[in-house]
């Protein structure tokens, strides 16, 4: 054996590692706290002026790579200084992350816009609208600065497993930003809602018409539209980027992995088993208008537009975190089970001011449920239903009701040691060539905490 021949010392501090690591991942705990990497990371640059929209999906972005575990996604708008920029200017309509797999012998794409299908596989999250609508693992919009998105620990989202990946294929991330500069608009709220008649827009991306009686959304204001400004604003056009900072940790059999779901309020429940988009009929529709209480023949719902849907969870599990969307008018969002018990209120955080994170009049964060693991608990194929209120003392178009939950499907074992200092853990994980040095020179200091880690091992395995 090749460690036989680096010398009899080796031998012996090899077998206490071996030893350790296997304890490690059946008894042991790993204290995830203490070695979270973070980076921080520049979408390709996006050129936005006056009225102008970015709807770009960029393939092969940088993300971490190998098999680890998520436990934060942040991003937010800066320019090419760094600076953050204010949704009054340019306002995020949304920010997309997902998962695809390429052929390992394809050329390299980045931030092409049209991929060829038959070199890819999508990756989507574990569900529940069809085909490839919202099955991103993360996505948020203009709520992105004030929303926590940490998963607590021992739980994080398991990527680039590699018993997961399709042969001959690799793992990839790519990221959508669809951002609308408002600078100078003629309608703030309308650019943000995307009026069709603000954008002079008949027509779809691919050139359809659009339904009888579509007034806004995501078709009205894709990639390379226009929104109304002011006659003679003037607005210089500028360089601006998704920063996203990613946290993960290296896989560890001690990590719980959690599923990811995206549930939406006008979800109809129809599926059809070949993947169609969406249609009036079918599954998520995404987007919904809410009708001004003041034009409606009832006043008596106190202007509140509330939507609700019911939905079949696929599987069980343990809720993790949970988050609503909302648009500007949102008032709060509810998942409930089917006993009527509250999973996961999400209500939204208003700015107050000018700043970028406190812009007033739009919707700056959301509040977020940790749940205590393991004390909600849903059921395979417990319908559960979506509430999601808006305010209807004014109209709003191409609004959003979508929930976005994680789920365990265990919960720690209570043997675990959770509290336990296991000190040594990062300096186990060291590679091949530099574990003679380390066994050679740090013998002393990384056998003691091995032995010790070691004896808690054992007592562990007697309990
Ligand atoms: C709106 O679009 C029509 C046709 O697409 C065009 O003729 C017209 O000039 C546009 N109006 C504005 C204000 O851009
Ligand atoms: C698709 O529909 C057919 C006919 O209704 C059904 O037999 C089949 O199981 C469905 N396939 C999937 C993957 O749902
Ligand atoms: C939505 O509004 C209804 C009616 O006012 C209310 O009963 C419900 O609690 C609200 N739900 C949320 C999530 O705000």
């Amino acid at each position: 054996m090749a460690l036989r021949s680096q010398g009899g010392l080796l031998l012996p501090s090899m077998l206490v590692l071996t030893l350790a690591f296997t304890v490690s991942c059946t008894i042991a705990s790993p204290r995830i706290g203490n070695k979270i990497k973070s980076v921080t990371f520049l979408s390709p640059e996006f050129v936005l002026e006056p009225g102008s929209v970015e709807n770009r999906f960029y393939y092969s972005i940088d993300f971490p790579r190998g098999h680890v575990a998520l436990k934060s996604f942040r991003a937010e708008v800066v320019d090419e200084a760094g600076k953050s920029i204010p949704l009054h200017e340019t306002y995020l309509h949304h920010w997309l992350v997902g998962k695809y797999y390429q052929r390992q012998d394809m050329a390299e794409n980045n931030g092409d816009q049209k991929i060829q299908p038959e070199n890819y596989i999508f990756g989507g999250n574990s569900g529940i609208c069809q085909g490839t609508t919202l099955r991103q693992y993360f996505g948020l919009g203009s709520e992105t600065r004030k929303t926590d998105t940490h998963i607590p620990d021992p739980y994080a989202i398991e990527i680039g497993n590699p018993a997961e990946i399709p042969e001959g294929y690799e793992e990839k991330w790519m990221i959508n930003v669809h951002a609308i500069d408002t600078r100078g608009a003629v309608d703030r709220l309308g650019c943000t809602e995307c009026r069709c008649e603000l954008y002079n827009v008949t027509v779809d991306e691919d050139g359809q018409t659009l339904r009888p009686g579509y007034k806004g959304g995501i078709s009205c204001c894709y990639d390379q539209t226009r929104c109304k400004v002011r006659k003679g604003y003037e607005g210089a056009r500028r360089s601006l980027y998704l920063r996203y900072t990613v946290e993960w940790i290296d896989w560890d059999c001690g990590i719980i992995p959690v599923k990811v779901f995206i549930f939406d309020v006008t979800d109809t429940g129809k599926r059809l088993n070949v993947s169609i988009g969406s249609s009036p009929e079918i599954g998520c529709q995404v987007e919904f208008d809410v009708a001004s209480c003041n034009t409606g023949s009832a006043v008596s719902d106190g202007c509140i537009d509330v939507h609700r849907t019911s939905l079949t969870m696929p599987v069980g599990g343990s809720v993790i975190y949970g988050v609503a969307h909302q648009h500007t008018g949102g008032i709060g969002s509810t998942l409930y089970g089917e006993d009527g018990r509250v999973i996961c209120n999400s209500e939204p955080i208003y700015g107050q001011g000018k700043d970028a994170g406190d812009e007033a009049g739009y919707i700056v964060g959301m509040s977020t449920c940790y749940p205590e693991p393991g004390s909600i608990q849903i059921t395979a194929g417990e319908n559960l239903v979506l509430e999601s209120n808006y305010s209807s003392t004014q109209k709003h178009i191409g609004v959003m009701g979508l929930f976005y939950i994680l789920v365990a499907d265990r919960t720690p074992n209570p043997t675990n040691f959770w509290h336990s200092p296991i000190h040594i853990h990062e300096k186990i994980r060291v590679s091949k060539s530099s574990l003679a040095v380390v066994s050679l020179l740090g013998l002393a200091v990384v056998g003691v905490g091995l032995r010790h880690r070691l004896k808690k091992g054992e007592r562990r395995r007697r309990l």
